[in-house]
């Protein structure tokens, strides 16, 4: 048996030394196996200061993807170079992202990717919402908001391509597979302050494009079964959008991480 235990959202910028500590303590005694992480870990300047830390805290693979707020202050390329430098001297941590299929237990594999809330859910054109995503990521500093759509639907594609590529794969080995991502998938799982977000967030909360690509894939394997776990829209919430398909999303609050859930698997 692997005891798998989540974490989502820990923002671990808004903690103080000593609330780092106990964090990393209560993850201990939960006495995991293994630990899975669907994004937003900190913020980019400290980022790989965070990761280390978590490394040397908690003593178990680490299987994470990234979120949003992982980014900001910085961009794509650099962030990912970042976290590729840190894996690289690592045995423990793993981003998921770059991971292909790992296996979590005899019967159940795991794969992840970010995801990234595409534009498509909700009204787009007529949404004021303004995530602090496009001043804080520089890849969005100065885009209008057509281009800024472009951008969002391509970080969506490559979500969707990266899940037709590896999902297919993982469930011809494994009867269950576990998916990480950051942004919910489907409007379904998009849970805020528990009810769902409206047509105005939905744009910036939900990743369409791997939902989709979960759909479909899905829809042609009636005997595996698929959880998802995302975070994002700090909302704790599960939600079956097929009978074969679960979505769990992740409650959070800044300063205040938790576990959401182990696993035993
Ligand atoms: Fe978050
Ligand atoms: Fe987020």
């Amino acid at each position: 048996m692997t005891r798998a235990a989540w974490l989502s959202d820990i923002h671990l910028n808004f903690l103080r030394p000593v609330q780092l500590e106990k964090f990393y303590q209560l993850i201990n005694a939960a006495k995991p196996d293994c630990i899975l992480i669907s994004g937003d870990i900190g913020e980019a300047p400290r980022l790989q200061w965070y990761l280390q830390q978590l490394q040397s805290r908690l003593p178990y693979p680490l299987y994470f993807v990234l979120g949003n707020h992982d980014y900001y202050s910085a961009s794509f390329t650099d962030v990912r170079s970042l976290v590729e430098g840190v894996i690289r001297q690592s045995d423990r941590l793993h981003w998921l992202t770059i991971s292909g299929v790992v296996e979590l237990a005899p019967d159940v594999g795991l794969i992840g990717h970010e995801g990234w809330a595409d534009g498509r859910a909700g009204d787009y054109d007529s949404s004021g919402v303004l995530l602090n995503d496009y001043v804080a990521i520089r890849d969005f500093v100065g885009l209008d908001k057509p281009r800024r759509l472009k951008l969002l639907n391509q970080l969506g594609d490559d979500a969707a391509a990266y899940i037709r590529k590896w999902l297919p794969t993982a469930l011809a080995t494994y009867p269950h597979v576990v998916l990480v991502t950051h942004v919910p998938p489907f409007r379904e799982a998009c849970w805020h302050e528990g009810g769902i977000s409206d047509h105005d967030w939905l744009p910036h909360f939900v990743c369409q494009a791997a939902g989709e690509a979960m759909l479909e894939i899905m829809a042609k394997h009636p005997d595996r079964q698929l959880t998802v776990l995302c975070g994002h829209s700090h909302g704790q919430g599960s939600v079956h959008i097929r009978d074969n398909l679960l979505v769990l999303t992740g409650g959070a609050e800044y300063g205040k991480p938790h576990v959401q859930k182990v696993f035993e698997f």
